[in-house]
């Protein structure tokens, strides 16, 4: 077995990462991606490989990275699909309510002028992000029209090609926290609230972790979520209603890992390494198709 690790700087996680392939002995490259020439005549210098796992910072070449290993029949975690559907909130909005999952309401429009029509009927406070981005970075909670003119000013002056598109989402009057679960493969292997007394709850922004039990609901939820944009490894967003309603804000699949070990308890970087050999060893397709019969909402 051998595993190529796709990185394009080395961050805690992924040295957690190295330390469990090699605790488990596997044979491994470190492929930094801002230095790899993938020569598409010459797909015969990656068939050494069983499997890849991506943890590239940068969307853009997560994806085309995968998207070229994939089409070379190289088994890689995540699968392009998933990247694709999960780099983009625009793509993870679709592909939830397409499976019926819960989640915040959304509106989409391509100019300035229509995203001020469609916040207003929306009804203020409402969220404006920018579809490929994270650590919650250019998030804009917009409390009233004044507010809303200048913000979409900015994005049309200032704003590159990202926000050309106007995602615009229903502000959820959460309690001072969200969840976050870590779902690999079939599992909800953990989850964490993340409390904070700023909207934006990001652990990468201040916000601190706790453990948080992974109900039965929350594990369903969190499953259906995975499988709605792909499976594999990722981090599933929950916000809880003022009425206590779960609904899935977004899911997340290069994710940071490193807060949320310690109050769970649960070697997160293990059981993705654990993953990533299942699936080099092709065990975990079969198991996935019948997962997906026993799933429905
Ligand atoms: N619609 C919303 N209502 C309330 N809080 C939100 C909403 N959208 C985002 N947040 C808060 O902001 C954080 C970051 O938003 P998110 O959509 O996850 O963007 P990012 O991809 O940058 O993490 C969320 O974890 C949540 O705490
Ligand atoms: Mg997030």
């Amino acid at each position: 077995m051998k595993v190529g690790v796709l990185y394009s700087r080395v961050r805690v996680e992924e040295k957690l990462l190295v330390q469990a392939l090699e605790a488990r002995g596997v044979d491994y490259d470190l492929i930094d991606v801002r230095k790899v020439i993938f020569d598409l005549q010459a797909r015969d210098r990656w068939s050494q490989y069983d499997v890849f796992l991506e943890r590239c910072v940068s969307h853009s070449r997560a994806l085309s990275a995968l998207q070229i290993l994939e089409s070379w029949g190289v088994p890689t975690v995540n699968t392009a699909h998933v990247a694709r559907v999960c780099g983009d909130k625009l793509n993870t909005s679709l592909a939830l309510m397409a499976a019926s999952v819960p989640t915040p309401q959304v509106t989409i429009t391509l100019t300035p002028e229509s995203a001020l029509e469609a916040i207003e009927a929306m009804g203020y406070p409402v969220v404006l992000k920018p579809a490929v981005g994270s650590w919650g970075r250019l998030l804009a909670k917009v409390n009233d029209r004044e507010a809303a003119e200048a913000i979409l000013e900015h994005k049309a002056t200032l704003g590159s090609y990202h926000h050309a598109i106007f995602y615009v989402q229903q502000y959820i009057d959460k309690p001072d926290r969200d969840l976050r679960t870590f779902v690999v493969g079939q599992e909800t292997i953990c989850g964490i609230t993340r409390h904070s007394d700023h909207w934006i709850t990001n652990t990468a922004r201040g916000g601190t972790a706790e453990n948080c039990p992974i109900t039965p609901e929350i594990h369903r939820l969190s499953l259906v979520a995975a499988q709605a944009v792909g499976g594999g490894v990722v981090a599933v967003d929950l916000l809880e209603t003022p009425g206590g309603d779960l609904l899935v804000n977004e899911v997340n699949y290069t994710m940071e890992f490193r807060n949320s070990i310690e109050p769970t308890g649960v070697d997160i970087p293990a059981r993705i390494v654990d993953y990533v050999l299942q699936v080099g060893e092709g065990r975990s397709e079969q198991e996935s198709q019948s997962w997906r019969l026993e799933l429905t909402l």
